[in-house]
């Protein structure tokens, strides 16, 4: 996820988009660049880091003067944060800025260097500005129009022609993008703060239509060229509340994102129906020969591990051993050298995990980096990386990035089991495409259950205990609720397997305390009812969560969530929603800084 700027009108555009840009920096931040019409020419500048980087690099190069220009904010996706890397992308008379993921830049850039163009970056942008380039025969609406033929992903571009040096072009497909409005300038952001400080008035520009903006106001027209009639829609919302979306919180925010987040992290990694690794050394003859895979990581990154041994021992049987990071790194792991290591991080800084990855590297292993940040040190350190994309993710609870990093861990799971043969093609396809359909369900579980977990957050906030118990991918679901429970409403909680209560922890549940049974895992259910009545008879009050179509009577619970029918093995993404959402409403009801929980940092660099 990236932010992108455009203005024209009368004021010194640097002045606007590096304003802008710093409204849009929760949306992306390892590089940033602007471009502006100066002189009848669009000068670039962009460079890594922040945007204190880009000032200090403009204070050297010269600050361009002028009132047109575009503005961008990277979460790299394609190629690590770099000067070159960064956007504005131009080519001859193309300038331009992205945000989107163009899944099959690779191809168009095949063809655009067999016509003897010269990229200079690894981004997919840089594609399209070629593309826009070779397509531009002085029409610019034909050729954007052609441009959006070839293009397949997602994209929002703001576009400068420096033959149409007092122009804006701005498009969209799937990112967001909206154009600000203005009595003498007009703007276009990826979300409202950008322009809030100068106008709550915009156009929301959907696909297919392309807004040209210049000094005498908008034309939004469609891919022919034929002018639209758009509605003027008011942004009611302060500053503050416009960087989280309108969301109360980034937590929230972020939770609703899952559903676009898994697509993102997903759909780049099908072709034909079956998962494909994004790292060439792990082909299926190595996958075949694999005998062990080491998964490491710290918190919530740790427990999507413990998804990612789930699904890989029960697809492609090859046994898992998850790691604590901090503690990986003080045993002396045994790890032979055609072992895979996997760590995992969204961060891609924790200290620990970057620890035990050094360590794990010295044994000859091939590790694997599962990252959320581009160029971050653990993706540049691991033999290989395989990034999700979920974008930025502000608030210190991990939620969107534990969705993702489930998600590679299934298509792993999936690639491992067709290259062990022990599921058959079609048998991997089929679980694919459920698992391609996923997204879509999550999406409709974060709607269907947010009012049972504000309810339950009601019920519970002033508890002092709060117990979850599972079995199975249940368990380690319960692992990571407690975690996200414990984190951001600070009440003391604790995760066990349903089977080890009678073995001492029963003691415990008392009148009243409350406890979060999952219970989802199909063959598991009979047993994890057992264990209910169990806690029940002592006085517990149980949240039963577990599938519409479960068959349990009603006395073994007090609440009970229900979760649509999807295969046990994909549970989990539909169960991350539940546990996050009720850690959420329960820290808001108890008045904490959901963001910004008592002694947690974002990312954990030190040991
Ligand atoms: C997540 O909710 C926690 N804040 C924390 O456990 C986190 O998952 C852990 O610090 C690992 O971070 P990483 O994924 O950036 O390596």
């Amino acid at each position: 996820m990236c932010g992108i700027v455009g203005y024209i009108g009368t004021k010194n555009a640097t002045d606007v988009l590096i304003d802008g840009l710093r409204k849009l920096e929760y949306r992306g931040y390892d590089s940033a660049g602007i471009a502006v019409v100066d002189s009848g020419k669009i000068a670039v500048r962009k460079a890594k880091g922040r945007l204190d980087d880009l000032e200090a690099c403009m204070q050297k190069t010269g600050v361009p003067k002028g009132n047109c220009g575009i503005g961008h904010t990277r979460w790299a996706t394609h190629g690590e944060p770099s000067d070159v890397n960064s956007h504005p992308h131009s080519c001859k008379r193309v300038t331009l800025v992205h945000n989107g993921i163009i899944e099959n830049y690779i191809q168009l850039k095949e063809e655009l260097v067999n016509d003897g163009y010269v990229f200079l970056s690894e981004t997919d942008t840089e594609t399209v500005a070629v593309m826009l380039e070779k397509l531009y025969k002085g029409d610019s609406i034909k050729a954007i129009d052609e441009l959006c033929k070839k293009m397949r992903g997602s994209y929002a571009l703001g576009i400068i022609f420096s033959d149409r040096p007092e122009e804006i072009y701005a498009i969209r497909k799937d990112s967001p993008l909206i154009v600000g409005l203005c009595e003498d300038e007009s703007f276009i952001a990826s979300d409202i703060p950008a322009v809030l400080k100068y106008t709550n008035r915009y156009y929301l520009i959907e696909e297919n239509e392309i807004a040209v903006l210049n000094k005498s106001g908008v034309c939004v027209v469609d891919r022919e060229g034929k002018k639209i009639e758009k509605s003027v829609f008011e942004a009611k919302w302060d500053i503050e509340a416009a960087e989280k979306g309108g969301y109360p919180h980034f937590m929230i925010k972020e939770i609703n994102e899952e559903p676009k987040a898994l697509k993102n992290t997903i759909s780049p990694h099908i072709e034909n129906g079956m998962p494909v690794i994004p790292v060439s050394e792990l082909g299926d003859e190595r996958l075949a020969a694999l005998n062990k895979i080491h998964i490491v990581a710290c918190g919530t990154a740790m427990h999507a591990g413990l998804i990612g041994k789930s699904a890989i021992e029960e697809l492609a049987r090859i046994p898992v051993e998850v790691s604590i990071a901090s503690e990986f790194r003080y045993v002396n792991p045994i790890i032979n050298k055609d072992d895979l290591v996997i760590i995992i991080s969204q961060s891609g800084e924790t200290a620990d995990t970057l620890a035990a990855l050094r360590l794990a590297k010295k044994s000859g292993a091939y590790t694997l980096a599962v990252v959320n940040v581009v160029g971050s040190s653990i993706a540049r350190e691991a033999d290989g990386a395989w990034f999700t994309w979920a974008g930025p993710e502000i608030a210190v609870a991990s939620t969107k990035a534990f969705s993702v990093q489930c998600a590679i861990m299934y298509m792993l799971a999936l690639r491992l089991s067709f290259a062990k043969g022990t599921l058959s093609e079609d048998e991997v396809k089929e679980k694919t495409a459920e698992l391609m359909s996923i997204p879509d369900v999550v999406e409709k579980v974060i709607e269907q259950i947010d009012p049972a977990c504000r309810e339950l957050a009601c019920q519970n906030f002033s508890t002092t205990d709060l117990f979850f118990i599972g079995r199975g991918m249940d368990y380690s679901l319960s692992v990571e609720g407690s975690l996200k429970l414990k984190e951001i409403s600070y009440i003391h909680s604790e995760a066990y397997a349903a089977g080890e209560l009678k073995h001492g922890t029963i003691s415990l549940v008392t009148d009243g305390v409350p406890v979060v049974a999952i219970a989802t895992q199909k063959p598991l259910f009979e047993k994890m009812i057992s264990n209910i009545k169990e806690v029940k008879a002592r006085g517990a009050m149980v949240t039963l969560v577990c599938r519409e179509t479960a068959e349990v009577s009603n006395d073994v619970y007090d609440n009970i969530v229900k979760m649509p029918e999807i295969s046990d093995l994909f549970m989990p993404l539909l169960l991350a929603a539940f546990i996050q959402l009720f850690a959420y409403y329960t820290s808001v009801e108890r008045g904490c800084d959901v963001d910004k929980p008592r002694n947690l940092a974002k990312s954990v660099t030190v040991e």
